[in-house]
Order: C-alpha cells, then sequence, then structure tokens
C-alpha cells in the first residue's frame, strides 16, 4: 500500500454524516447510530497511516448540533468522554497524537478536563494525527480570531496593516494543524456545514452516499485512490 502513498492526500478532513439516518432505518434510537460511528472512527484512524495519510480531522459536534433534542446531545458527550478514556491506552500504544479544535467553554468542564488530559498524554506522538472538532464552527473559529487579534492590536499594539494570512491562521485552533487537502463528506449531502471553512480553501472535495457507520476502511482506501488522479493547481493554469 505504501506505494501509492506519495499520491496520497497528508491532510483528510471527514464530516461524518448519516449516523441518525443509519440508526433510524434499522428502527433503532439514534445514539446506536453515534455508538456504532465512534467504532469507525478507530478502524479509520488505524488504518490511516498505511494509506498515507499522517493528518486526520473529524467532525464530531457542530456549533449548530445544540438544536438537537437534550437526550442525543448528553448522549453525544457522553460519548466523546467514553471513547478518550475506553482508547486512551491504544491510542498511546499506536502513536495517535489526539487534538480537539472548537470552542471548549461550553462543554461540560469534566469533559474540557479528559480532553486536556489526553492532549497532554498523546502530545509526544508522531504516528499519526488525529484531530476532533467538538462544539466546532468556522465562522465561530474566525469570530473568535478576530477576538484574539482585536485585542492584540488594543493591548499589545499589533499593526493592523501586518496582519496577513499568517496571522490569521495563527490565531485559528488550527495553529499547529496543516491545512486539508481533502475533505470527505458521508451520507450523501454535499455541503459544508460551516467545517474548516478558512482551512479547505483549496481542499478537494468527495463526496460518498455511504451513512458513516458503514464507512470501512475499504471504502476510505477507494476514495483515496480517486484522489490520487486529481490535478491540484491552487490558482494556477496546470501542467
Ligand atoms: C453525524 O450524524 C454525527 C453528528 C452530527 C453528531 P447525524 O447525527 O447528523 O446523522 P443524520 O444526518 O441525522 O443521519
Ligand atoms: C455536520 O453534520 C456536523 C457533523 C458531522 C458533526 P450535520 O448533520 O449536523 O449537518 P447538517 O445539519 O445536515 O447540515
Ligand atoms: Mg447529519
Amino acid at each position: 500500500m505504501s506505494s501509492s502513498a506519495s499520491s496520497s492526500p497528508q491532510h483528510v478532513a471527514i464530516i461524518m454524516d448519516g449516523n441518525g439516518r443509519w440508526a433510524t432505518q434499522k428502527g433503532w434510537p439514534r445514539l446506536v447510530g453515534h455508538r456504532k460511528g465512534a467504532e469507525r472512527v478507530k478502524a479509520i484512524v488505524r488504518a490511516a497511516p498505511d494509506l498515507g495519510v499522517k493528518w486526520l480531522t473529524i467532525y464530531a459536534f457542530s456549533t449548530e448540533n445544540w438544536k438537537r433534542s437534550t437526550e442525543e446531545v448528553i448522549g453525544l458527550m457522553g460519548l466523546f468522554a467514553r471513547y478518550i478514556q475506553r482508547e486512551a491506552e491504544d491510542m498511546s500504544r499506536e502513536g495517535v497524537r489526539m487534538r480537539f479544535i472548537g470552542d471548549r467553554s461550553r462543554l461540560d468542564p469534566k469533559l474540557q478536563d479528559l480532553m486536556h488530559w489526553i492532549e497532554e498524554r498523546t502530545s509526544g506522538n508522531t504516528h499519526v494525527n488525529l484531530t476532533v472538532a467538538i462544539n466546532y464552527g468556522g465562522r465561530n473559529e474566525l469570530t473568535r480570531a478576530a477576538q484574539v487579534l482585536a485585542r492584540r492590536v488594543a493591548e499589545e499594539g499589533l499593526d493592523p496593516a501586518t496582519i496577513d494570512d499568517e496571522t490569521v491562521s495563527g490565531a485559528l485552533d488550527t495553529h499547529d494543524i496543516p491545512d486539508p487537502d481533502l475533505v470527505i463528506r458521508t451520507s450523501g449531502e454535499t455541503r459544508v456545514s460551516n467545517f474548516l471553512l478558512w482551512q479547505a480553501a483549496y481542499a478537494e472535495f468527495e463526496f460518498s452516499p455511504v451513512l458513516w457507520p458503514d464507512f470501512t476502511p475499504e471504502v476510505f482506501a477507494e476514495i483515496l485512490s480517486r484522489y490520487g488522479v486529481r490535478e491540484r493547481r491552487f490558482g494556477g493554469v496546470g501542467t
């Protein structure tokens, strides 16, 4: 597999969608779909390095997902906490570095503590980088970055004329993460839903009809093989 690694995207971001529909189709509660979805995350993280993918960013909970029922929101938050606790050992052993992006201030303090704990615990790992977006919205992230920069202008004498792309990138939650090369959305929806609005400026997009709980490493590999034959131009005229 490593022979295809040269044309693999380094960083893949995934909008993992379709958990609710997957469960509903089977007559099960939506949370069963989320639980199955969490298992898929583990399988994809494990498969990524062999497919040449060093960075994975997954959208787990958007700033708009608070609109869902209390039961679903609480269930999802519990799943995030359990995932961190249950996978800590394996991630440490397998060299997974885990990070989070999004506005943490609205999350339960216990979950915030767990997030901080696993980030610290895995901070020396280099095999694969897993970033999970929780209470994440691209607009919210850019708004918070604007606040940080405005404060630096007011309090630290930052010259507004010197603010450039790099300054803005450096003020985002993703300041230590490269931009995604490829964004995948599952479940057949073809919208961006507030994910990585700044960072995905030149990403390729792939939309898969597969519902996230059915998303296997084989499906992932097939999508990546399509990426390998694309020509990225970045505004130029190509070859
Ligand atoms: C994605 O699955 C997971 C989250 C948004 C938390 P959904 O829960 O959106 O599943 P559908 O789109 O309702 O099927
Ligand atoms: C996007 O999925 C958010 C996550 C996958 C966490 P949604 O299901 O919330 O998006 P919409 O509502 O269909 O746009
Ligand atoms: Mg959805």
